[in-house]
This record gives C-alpha cells, structure tokens and sequence, in this order.
C-alpha cells in the first residue's frame, strides 16, 4: 500500500493566514480598548502618568476631566486637604481672576461662599445643626429665634443684663472657676442678645462709627451668633477690649477654651473667611470634639461647616 502523501504547505500556509487574521483582530480590538481607556485620554490631553494615576485614583467624576481642557491646577485643588469635587468649576474660574491668591485661600473662599458679596444671597441657617449652627454674614436666624432656657447670668460672672441658655450657662461658670483657680478672673460683657437688641447695637455703631466700621465689628440683626445664645463675648476682669489682648486672661483663654468647647470666632489670620474683623474677646460654643479640632487645624467655624456639615453631605 502506497501511502498517500499529503500536501502540508496549503495547511501551513492557511494556518499561518489565520494567525495573521486572528491577530490582527485582535490587535485591532486591543488598540480600541486602548485609545478608549481613561489613561490614553488623559495623556491626549497632556497629563503625564503621574497625573493619570493621581487622577484616576482621585477623581470623583474623571469623566468630567475628560471633558475639560489640560489644567495642572485641578490637580493641586485635588490634592487640597479640604477639596470638595462640588467645587472644582467654582475653583478654577475663580482661581482665572484672582492669581495673585493661592490654591489654599481659594479653596477656602469658594467653600464658604466668600466670593460672594456679604448680605447677598442670604439663606436662613439650619438650627438643627444646634451648637454647630453657622450663623454669618450669609447665614442668619428666623427674627423670634431664641435659644432655649435663657437665664441671667450673675454678677459674678458678667456685667449687668446679661443672660445665656442654661448649658451653656452651666459650661461657662465651669470654665470660669478653673481659670479663677489658675488666677484669671473672667468677666462676660456681653452674651445672648435678641433680634431687637442687636438692632440697637448695629444702629447706635452706625450712627457713631459709620457702616464700614459697624459692618467690621458688629454683625446686622438676625445675622449675629449672639441671638443664638452660644456667644460670649469675654474679657478679664480690670481689662477692656484694648488691653484685654495683652492680659494673662486672654492667655488663659486661647489655652483653655477649646478644653470646654468654645473657639475664638473671629481669628485674626481669618478676617477674609469669617467676614468680621479680628475680636480677641468673642468666643462661641461649640461643643468639645469640634472645638478641640478646630483649634488643631487652624480652621473657622466657616471652614469647619463648609467641609465637615455640608461637604459631607454631597461630597
Ligand atoms: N460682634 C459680632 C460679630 C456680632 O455682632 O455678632
Ligand atoms: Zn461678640
């Protein structure tokens, strides 16, 4: 039996066609994946790999990158402790007119509505959020809002006509013991005002000073954290507001407060954030936790509610 001799090169050559085909198939289907996939357009857009990785693994909405032009500045807003994704357009085209400002102060600007004009767009402050209300410039209180069990407070303690909320009350007289055991007598000059009375306050600065220096110091009736019930404004006792600052009183206060739960309200390196010139006397209750990492991070009662109240809820 002769054996049949079969023709292996149509074979070969039909296999080696198939590979090419196949390959070329799938060559195809890769470069498409790949001209498709996040890290080949964010280099079309001229991010390095560096920022491709940093983006991806950042970016809440890296499709929303994807549409906007190459911008190194998004990446330093990123990597920003208190960026919010919410804010980023707010950001950049606030960042287009102000240069001269850095990452940082815009990202607190936009976060806490600084960059709109103060009395403008005012919306009335969630008084659920208790202690940790945020009343300001942007943000005021319902004209008949009054804190709870409001008491006078003794002459021990304050100037005459002055009351506060109970807890608060209570927390104040605790503080004030202490500090008199370390030598420092604590006197509050001033505490709860309503609506009415912080109409008369605004008023008579106005009249006396002018508007500019009213709107510095003192806040527009339903715009003041004194109506809350959770602002004291202290001194030590024998100082006034000029010398006050100097005093072992205030010493002991800007060690101590945040330990009870109150914070200086109106820092002096936060003029621009809070709206108010610098008052080294008027603190505000927060409670403890929040006071103690508001202290740590040099942060506002602003920054504080803009990034921890309302930024978590839609970051
Ligand atoms: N002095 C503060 C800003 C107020 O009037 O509430
Ligand atoms: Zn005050």
């Amino acid at each position: 039996m002769t054996k049949r001799k079969v023709k292996k090169k149509p074979f070969i050559i039909l296999f080696i066609f198939l590979l090419l085909v196949g390959g070329g198939i799938f060559g195809y289907f890769k470069y498409q994946e790949y001209i498709n996939s996040t890290p080949y357009k964010l280099s079309k857009l001229g991010y390095n790999e560096q920022e491709q990785k940093y983006l991806i693994e950042n970016s809440k909405d890296i499709n929303k990158i994807l549409e906007m032009e190459y911008n190194p500045d998004i990446l330093k807003f990123m990597k920003e402790k208190y960026y919010l994704d919410k804010n980023l357009d707010a950001y950049l085209s606030y960042r287009k007119d102000h240069l001269d400002l850095s990452i940082t102060n815009i990202v607190s600007i936009i976060n806490t509505g600084r960059d709109k004009e103060y009395y403008e767009n005012t919306k009335q402050t969630d008084v659920s959020k208790k202690e940790q209300m945020l009343v300001n410039k942007y943000y005021y209180l319902p004209k008949d809002y009054a804190p709870e069990n409001v008491v006078p407070i003794s002459a021990q303690y304050a100037y005459a006509n002055n009351s506060l909320g109970q807890e608060v009350l209570d927390i104040y007289e605790q503080m004030w013991k202490d500090a008199k055991d370390d030598g420092v007598t604590l006197i509050v000059t001033s505490a709860y005002r309503d609506y009415e009375s912080q109409e008369s306050t605004y008023d008579s600065n106005e009249r006396k000073e002018g508007k500019e220096y009213a709107d510095a110091y003192v806040a527009r009736p339903g715009f003041s954290e004194h109506q809350t019930g959770l602002a004291l404004d202290i001194i030590g006792y024998g100082t006034n507001r000029d010398t006050f600052e100097a005093s072992d009183s205030f010493k002991w206060l800007s060690e101590n407060a945040h330990l009870y739960g109150f914070i200086l309200r109106y820092p002096k390196d936060k003029e621009d954030i809070t709206g108010f010139a610098y008052e080294p006397w008027h603190y505000r209750y927060v409670g403890k936790e929040v006071a103690k990492q508001i202290k740590e991070e040099n942060i506002s009662l602003e920054e504080y509610y803009a990034y921890y109240i309302e930024g978590n809820q839609n970051k």
